[in-house]
Formats: C-alpha cells, structure tokens, sequence
C-alpha cells in the first residue's frame, strides 16, 4: 500500500496495490481505462456487507491498484489493510471510455476522479493529441501526478475559495466547446463537475464521456442500488451500463 496519508483518517489519500494469487483470469487480459472493480475485505466478513467500488487504477500482469480517499468507514477500513490481508476483488466491471487517436482528447479529471485517467493516458496511442485538466481542493501532492505527467504534461487547479471555482468553471467554458464539437472529452468527478461538462458540452451542441461515481452496492446490476437517468431507457444501472455514458444519454 502506498500511503499518501498515514493514518486511515478522514480525508487522506491511498494507493492500495492487490496481487493476484493465482493467475488472473483472462478478462484482465483485455481490461480496458474506466473500468472499475469491486473490493471486499475477507476480514469483513459480513459488516459491512458490500463491496467497495473503485476505478482501475493500475493493472499489469497479476497486479491491481485503485487509488482513494478515505470518506467513510468502507475506505478507512481499506486504508488500515496490512501487507498480507485478503482481499475479494470483482472485475473487471462496465464499460471503458472511448479512445480517439484520431481527434485532439481533453481529459478531464475532479478530485479523485484523477483515478482512471493514469492507464488512459499511458495507453492511449496518440499521446501528441492528448490534455490534462486536473481541478482539485486537497494540495496536488496528495494525488499521483508525477506518474502521470510521464506521458502528458497535467495543468492542475487548486479551489481554495468562490474565486478559484468561479475561474476553473470560465476555463470549462472556454475550452469544453472546441473538444466537444471537434474533438473528444473525457472526464470524471464529481457530480457538479460532470454537470457543468455537460451543460456546456450541449450549449456548444457536442458532448462528452463522463464516468459517474454513483454510490454502489452489488455491481452488477443486481439491486438497483446505483441508478441513473437514461434518455431512451428510463432509470439505468449505472454499474451495469455504465459507469461511462455520453453526456447527451443522461439527465442528472
Ligand atoms: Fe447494484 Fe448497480 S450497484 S445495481
């Protein structure tokens, strides 16, 4: 476990690296960037009952990373695993985000939502067409932007205040209509960020991939626990159909 905190408080940040015991199955031969997994302490036995879900954040060979912050006790119980426990892992789960090697690609990452873009970005075939915008609260220290700027150089925000946001916000403005209509988005976050995404992504009469965060409890579209709006289908599982939609499917 790479630990951006140290205590499992609140707030701080993680990196947690699981090794496959075996071999991994041949699905994670062919995973794919937006893909997420469910993760389950065996310690847990059956408090809390669910899985915890997470994007990809790492995967090669027989070894899986998802990178988070601890928000509840699911994650502090994550961010206290020692070298050793076991881990029951789903995945790899839902769909991926589209790659365009063919188009100029803005990646838009908020907070945590940093987590799936790293095998994005180090895969993606055209890195010459690819930009980084990363908006974030915590110091830029407590996300892994060093090992992304390996392969695209990351133009990160820091909301400190009403100020920051209203001027991360006009950048939105400024550059979402020209990906949007010419180009290709991708992006994860929170929910007023991918709102904002898609506002402006259909003022400028494009669109954009988002990948929502819903909360989850099965994964697998089982219990209708991660539910999202679909224009044509009604009320979707965001696990199972998701977690990437195109901003124009969805009313949030
Ligand atoms: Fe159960 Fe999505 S988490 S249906």
């Amino acid at each position: 476990m790479l630990r951006f905190g140290t205590q499992g408080a609140d707030g701080e940040f993680y990196e947690l690296t699981l090794e496959h015991p075996g071999s991994a199955s041949t699905a994670w031969q062919n995973w794919k960037p937006g893909q997420f997994v469910m993760v389950r302490p065996t310690a847990w036995e059956h408090n809390p009952l669910w899985g915890r879900p997470f994007s990809i954040h790492k995967a090669d060979g027989d070894t899986l990373s998802v990178f988070f912050q601890v928000i509840g006790r699911g994650t502090r119980g994550l961010a206290r695993l020692a070298p050793g426990d076991e881990v029951t892992v789903w995945g790899p789960l839902g769909n991926a985000f589209a790659v365009r090697d063919d188009r100029p690609t803005l990646v838009l990452a908020g907070g945590i939502g940093i987590a799936p873009f790293y095998e994005y970005l180090r895969r993606h075939p055209s890195p010459d067409k690819l930009r980084l915008v990363f908006g974030h609260r915590p110091p830029a220290e407590s996300y892994p932007l060093g090992i992304m700027e390996k392969y695209v150089k990351c133009e990160a925000y820091r909301e400190k205040g009403p100020e920051d946001l209203k001027a991360f916000i006009g950048l939105l403005g400024d550059i979402v209509p020209e990906y949007a209509t010419d180009g290709h988005i991708v992006a994860c976050g929170p929910l007023p960020f991918l709102k904002t995404i898609q506002t402006i992504a259909a003022e400028a009469g494009g669109r954009a991939q988002l990948s929502l965060e819903n909360r989850m409890a099965c994964g697998v579209g089982a219990c209708l626990g991660c539910v999202c709006e679909h224009k044509d289908s009604g009320p979707v599982s965001v696990c199972a159909r998701g977690p990437v939609f195109w901003s124009d499917e969805i009313t949030f």
